[in-house]
Protein backbone atom coordinates (compact mmCIF):
# COMPACT_ATOMS: atom_id res chain seq x y z
CA UNK A 1 0.00 0.00 0.00
CA UNK A 2 1.43 3.27 -1.34
CA UNK A 3 -1.20 5.73 -0.42
CA UNK A 4 -0.92 6.71 -4.21
CA UNK A 5 -4.58 7.52 -5.20
CA UNK A 6 -3.85 9.07 -8.61
CA UNK A 7 -0.63 9.54 -10.51
CA UNK A 8 0.27 11.47 -13.78
CA UNK A 9 3.35 12.00 -15.73
CA UNK A 10 3.63 15.00 -17.61
CA UNK A 11 6.90 15.59 -19.69
CA UNK A 12 9.80 15.03 -16.72
CA UNK A 13 7.23 15.91 -13.84
CA UNK A 14 5.46 12.89 -11.96
CA UNK A 15 2.56 13.83 -10.35
CA UNK A 16 0.84 12.35 -7.40
CA UNK A 17 -2.34 12.66 -5.58
CA UNK A 18 -2.05 11.54 -1.77
CA UNK A 19 -0.80 11.84 1.59
CA UNK A 20 2.74 12.55 1.54
CA UNK A 21 2.73 10.93 5.09
CA UNK A 22 2.71 7.66 3.36
CA UNK A 23 4.24 8.17 0.03
CA UNK A 24 7.62 10.08 1.09
CA UNK A 25 9.00 6.59 2.53
CA UNK A 26 8.43 5.02 -0.96
CA UNK A 27 10.46 7.34 -3.06
CA UNK A 28 14.12 7.53 -3.44
CA UNK A 29 16.68 9.89 -3.07
CA UNK A 30 16.55 13.53 -4.60
CA UNK A 31 18.69 15.95 -5.25
CA UNK A 32 16.44 18.83 -3.22
CA UNK A 33 13.68 19.52 -1.50
CA UNK A 34 11.66 22.82 -2.29
CA UNK A 35 8.29 23.13 -0.60
CA UNK A 36 6.06 24.93 1.14
CA UNK A 37 4.09 22.98 3.73
CA UNK A 38 1.12 23.87 5.65
CA UNK A 39 2.30 26.66 8.44
CA UNK A 40 -0.44 25.64 10.69
CA UNK A 41 -2.39 29.16 10.53
CA UNK A 42 -5.59 28.67 9.27
CA UNK A 43 -5.03 29.96 5.83
CA UNK A 44 -7.54 27.95 3.70
CA UNK A 45 -10.36 28.57 5.78
CA UNK A 46 -9.87 32.24 6.35
CA UNK A 47 -9.69 31.55 2.26
CA UNK A 48 -12.63 30.01 2.17
CA UNK A 49 -14.97 31.99 4.33
CA UNK A 50 -13.37 35.36 4.71
CA UNK A 51 -13.67 38.80 1.58
CA UNK A 52 -10.68 40.19 1.51
CA UNK A 53 -7.94 37.64 2.64
CA UNK A 54 -4.41 38.30 2.25
CA UNK A 55 -3.29 35.16 1.56
CA UNK A 56 0.57 35.48 0.47
CA UNK A 57 0.18 39.44 -0.15
CA UNK A 58 -3.09 38.15 -2.05
CA UNK A 59 -6.47 39.27 -1.84
CA UNK A 60 -8.85 36.16 -2.65
CA UNK A 61 -12.77 36.75 -3.36
CA UNK A 62 -15.11 34.86 -0.99
CA UNK A 63 -16.08 31.44 -2.08
CA UNK A 64 -13.07 30.85 -4.77
CA UNK A 65 -11.29 28.39 -3.05
CA UNK A 66 -12.56 24.63 -1.83
CA UNK A 67 -13.49 24.61 1.98
CA UNK A 68 -10.45 22.28 3.28
CA UNK A 69 -8.94 22.16 6.54
CA UNK A 70 -5.21 21.79 5.26
CA UNK A 71 -3.48 24.23 7.06
CA UNK A 72 -5.11 23.89 10.80
CA UNK A 73 -1.43 22.26 11.96
CA UNK A 74 2.15 22.16 10.52
CA UNK A 75 3.66 19.12 9.44
CA UNK A 76 4.19 16.16 11.60
CA UNK A 77 8.15 16.45 12.80
CA UNK A 78 8.19 12.53 11.14
CA UNK A 79 7.58 14.37 7.73
CA UNK A 80 10.46 17.28 8.70
CA UNK A 81 12.65 14.80 8.98
CA UNK A 82 12.01 12.74 6.56
CA UNK A 83 12.16 15.23 3.86
CA UNK A 84 15.75 15.58 5.42
CA UNK A 85 16.51 12.39 4.73
CA UNK A 86 15.68 11.57 1.52
CA UNK A 87 17.19 15.15 -0.11
CA UNK A 88 20.86 16.28 -0.23
CA UNK A 89 19.73 19.85 -0.41
CA UNK A 90 16.34 21.66 1.33
CA UNK A 91 14.43 24.80 1.05
CA UNK A 92 11.68 24.86 3.42
CA UNK A 93 9.27 28.00 3.02
CA UNK A 94 7.56 28.69 6.72
CA UNK A 95 10.38 27.63 8.25
CA UNK A 96 10.05 29.50 10.96
CA UNK A 97 6.71 27.73 11.70
CA UNK A 98 9.05 24.33 12.04
CA UNK A 99 11.27 22.25 14.07
CA UNK A 100 15.10 23.01 11.87
CA UNK A 101 18.29 23.17 12.97
CA UNK A 102 20.35 26.80 12.92
CA UNK A 103 20.44 27.57 9.36
CA UNK A 104 23.44 29.66 7.41
CA UNK A 105 21.13 30.82 5.10
CA UNK A 106 17.72 32.03 4.61
CA UNK A 107 16.36 32.68 1.76
CA UNK A 108 13.87 35.93 2.19
CA UNK A 109 11.09 36.61 -0.09
CA UNK A 110 10.23 40.31 0.53
CA UNK A 111 6.72 40.77 -0.49
CA UNK A 112 7.47 45.05 -0.35
CA UNK A 113 3.82 44.90 2.10
CA UNK A 114 3.57 46.88 5.71
CA UNK A 115 0.83 44.17 7.69
CA UNK A 116 -1.74 42.00 6.53
CA UNK A 117 -0.33 38.00 6.66
CA UNK A 118 3.53 39.19 6.84
CA UNK A 119 5.86 41.44 5.23
CA UNK A 120 8.44 38.65 4.53
CA UNK A 121 8.33 34.65 3.86
CA UNK A 122 11.44 33.11 5.12
CA UNK A 123 12.35 29.68 3.67
CA UNK A 124 15.36 27.69 5.87
CA UNK A 125 17.65 26.01 3.58
CA UNK A 126 20.55 23.77 4.41
CA UNK A 127 22.91 26.28 2.06
CA UNK A 128 25.90 26.61 2.40
CA UNK A 129 26.01 30.55 1.70
CA UNK A 130 24.87 33.76 2.67
CA UNK A 131 21.27 34.78 3.68
CA UNK A 132 19.20 35.89 0.77
CA UNK A 133 16.75 37.95 -0.53
CA UNK A 134 14.18 38.42 -3.33
CA UNK A 135 11.77 41.80 -3.51
CA UNK A 136 8.48 40.34 -5.20
CA UNK A 137 4.96 41.80 -5.47
CA UNK A 138 2.05 40.21 -5.82
CA UNK A 139 0.16 43.25 -6.48
CA UNK A 140 -0.14 44.37 -9.87
CA UNK A 141 0.39 40.76 -10.91
CA UNK A 142 -2.19 39.28 -9.50
CA UNK A 143 -5.52 38.05 -12.28
CA UNK A 144 -3.63 39.36 -15.27
CA UNK A 145 -4.15 36.12 -16.37
CA UNK A 146 -1.37 33.47 -17.41
CA UNK A 147 -0.14 31.37 -14.85
CA UNK A 148 0.24 34.59 -12.02
CA UNK A 149 -3.12 34.07 -11.63
CA UNK A 150 -4.19 33.23 -7.80
CA UNK A 151 -5.49 29.93 -7.83
CA UNK A 152 -4.67 28.49 -4.67
CA UNK A 153 -4.70 30.56 -1.21
CA UNK A 154 -1.34 30.30 -0.07
CA UNK A 155 0.15 30.55 -4.13
CA UNK A 156 3.48 31.09 -4.16
CA UNK A 157 4.46 33.40 -7.01
CA UNK A 158 6.33 31.97 -9.79
CA UNK A 159 9.08 33.96 -9.90
CA UNK A 160 10.21 33.43 -6.36
CA UNK A 161 10.11 29.78 -6.68
CA UNK A 162 12.42 30.02 -10.00
CA UNK A 163 14.63 32.40 -7.93
CA UNK A 164 14.82 29.46 -5.30
CA UNK A 165 16.21 27.19 -7.84
CA UNK A 166 18.68 29.17 -8.47
CA UNK A 167 20.30 29.08 -5.44
CA UNK A 168 20.85 24.88 -6.25
CA UNK A 169 21.64 24.72 -9.79
CA UNK A 170 23.05 21.80 -9.14
CA UNK A 171 19.74 19.87 -8.70
CA UNK A 172 18.98 18.09 -11.28
CA UNK A 173 15.83 16.00 -9.34
CA UNK A 174 13.35 18.45 -7.32
CA UNK A 175 10.67 17.19 -4.71
CA UNK A 176 7.81 19.03 -3.33
CA UNK A 177 5.38 16.87 -0.85
CA UNK A 178 3.39 20.05 -0.68
CA UNK A 179 2.72 20.82 -4.22
CA UNK A 180 -0.24 23.01 -4.15
CA UNK A 181 -1.68 24.72 -7.40
CA UNK A 182 2.16 23.47 -8.73
CA UNK A 183 4.12 26.27 -8.27
CA UNK A 184 7.47 24.62 -7.49
CA UNK A 185 6.63 22.29 -10.67
CA UNK A 186 6.01 25.02 -13.13
CA UNK A 187 9.80 26.22 -11.89
CA UNK A 188 11.12 23.16 -12.23
CA UNK A 189 9.77 22.62 -15.96
CA UNK A 190 11.12 26.45 -16.77
CA UNK A 191 14.49 25.24 -15.41
CA UNK A 192 14.79 21.76 -16.93
CA UNK A 193 14.80 20.26 -13.84
CA UNK A 194 13.01 16.94 -13.58
CA UNK A 195 10.20 16.74 -10.48
CA UNK A 196 7.92 15.45 -8.45
CA UNK A 197 5.20 16.57 -6.45
CA UNK A 198 2.85 15.42 -4.34
CA UNK A 199 -0.85 16.92 -3.33
CA UNK A 200 -3.69 15.50 -1.21
CA UNK A 201 -6.40 17.76 -2.04
CA UNK A 202 -7.90 16.68 -5.68
CA UNK A 203 -9.03 19.94 -6.53
CA UNK A 204 -5.62 21.30 -6.33
CA UNK A 205 -3.70 17.83 -7.45
CA UNK A 206 -5.96 19.16 -10.71
CA UNK A 207 -5.07 22.95 -11.42
CA UNK A 208 -0.97 21.65 -10.90
CA UNK A 209 -1.26 19.24 -13.49
CA UNK A 210 -3.23 21.87 -15.98
CA UNK A 211 -0.65 24.62 -14.25
CA UNK A 212 2.38 22.10 -15.34
CA UNK A 213 0.80 20.82 -18.51
CA UNK A 214 0.73 24.12 -19.93
CA UNK A 215 4.37 25.17 -18.87
CA UNK A 216 5.21 21.53 -21.02
CA UNK A 217 3.18 22.25 -23.65
CA UNK A 218 5.16 26.15 -24.17
CA UNK A 219 8.41 25.81 -22.74
CA UNK A 220 10.69 28.63 -22.48
CA UNK A 221 13.22 29.43 -25.44
CA UNK A 222 16.34 28.75 -24.15
CA UNK A 223 15.23 25.64 -22.25
CA UNK A 224 13.75 24.28 -25.71
CA UNK A 225 16.65 25.34 -27.64
CA UNK A 226 19.39 24.03 -24.89
CA UNK A 227 20.83 20.68 -26.84
CA UNK A 228 23.35 18.17 -25.49
CA UNK A 229 26.13 19.31 -23.23
CA UNK A 230 29.08 20.26 -24.89
CA UNK A 231 31.94 18.18 -24.75
CA UNK A 232 35.26 19.88 -24.28
CA UNK A 233 37.98 18.89 -26.60
CA UNK A 234 41.81 18.69 -25.94
CA UNK A 235 43.95 20.59 -27.67
CA UNK A 236 46.72 19.05 -28.49
CA UNK A 237 45.17 15.36 -29.27
CA UNK A 238 43.99 12.80 -26.62
CA UNK A 239 40.71 11.72 -24.74
CA UNK A 240 38.42 14.42 -24.37
CA UNK A 241 38.29 16.16 -20.86
C1 LIG B 1 1.04 26.02 1.47
S1 LIG B 1 0.19 25.01 0.34
C2 LIG B 1 1.29 24.93 -1.06
C3 LIG B 1 1.03 26.01 -2.07
C4 LIG B 1 1.96 25.94 -3.26
N1 LIG B 1 3.28 26.39 -2.91
C5 LIG B 1 1.43 26.75 -4.43
O1 LIG B 1 2.16 27.64 -4.95
O2 LIG B 1 0.30 26.51 -4.85
C6 LIG B 1 0.36 23.43 1.04
C7 LIG B 1 -0.38 22.33 0.31
O3 LIG B 1 -0.07 21.10 0.94
C8 LIG B 1 -1.19 20.24 0.84
N2 LIG B 1 -1.06 19.22 1.89
C9 LIG B 1 -1.26 19.37 3.22
N3 LIG B 1 -0.99 18.22 3.87
C10 LIG B 1 -0.60 17.33 2.93
C11 LIG B 1 -0.18 15.98 2.98
N4 LIG B 1 -0.11 15.30 4.16
N5 LIG B 1 0.16 15.37 1.83
C12 LIG B 1 0.10 16.04 0.65
N6 LIG B 1 -0.31 17.33 0.53
C13 LIG B 1 -0.64 17.96 1.67
C14 LIG B 1 -2.39 21.16 1.01
O4 LIG B 1 -3.56 20.62 0.45
C15 LIG B 1 -1.89 22.43 0.30
O5 LIG B 1 -2.36 22.50 -1.01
Amino acid sequence: MTGIRKEVTIGDCRLILGDCREILPTLGHFDAVLTDPPYGIGADAAASKVSGFQGGGMKAAKGVYAATDWDAAPPAQEVIDLMREISTHQIVFGGNYFHLPPSKCWLVWDKQTNGGFADCELAWTNLNKPVRRIVHMWNGMLRKGGEERNEHPTQKPLGVMQWCLTHIPQAKTILDPFMGSGTTGVACVKAGRTFVGIEREPSYFDIACRRIQKAVDQPDMFVAARGPEPVQQPLFGGAPA
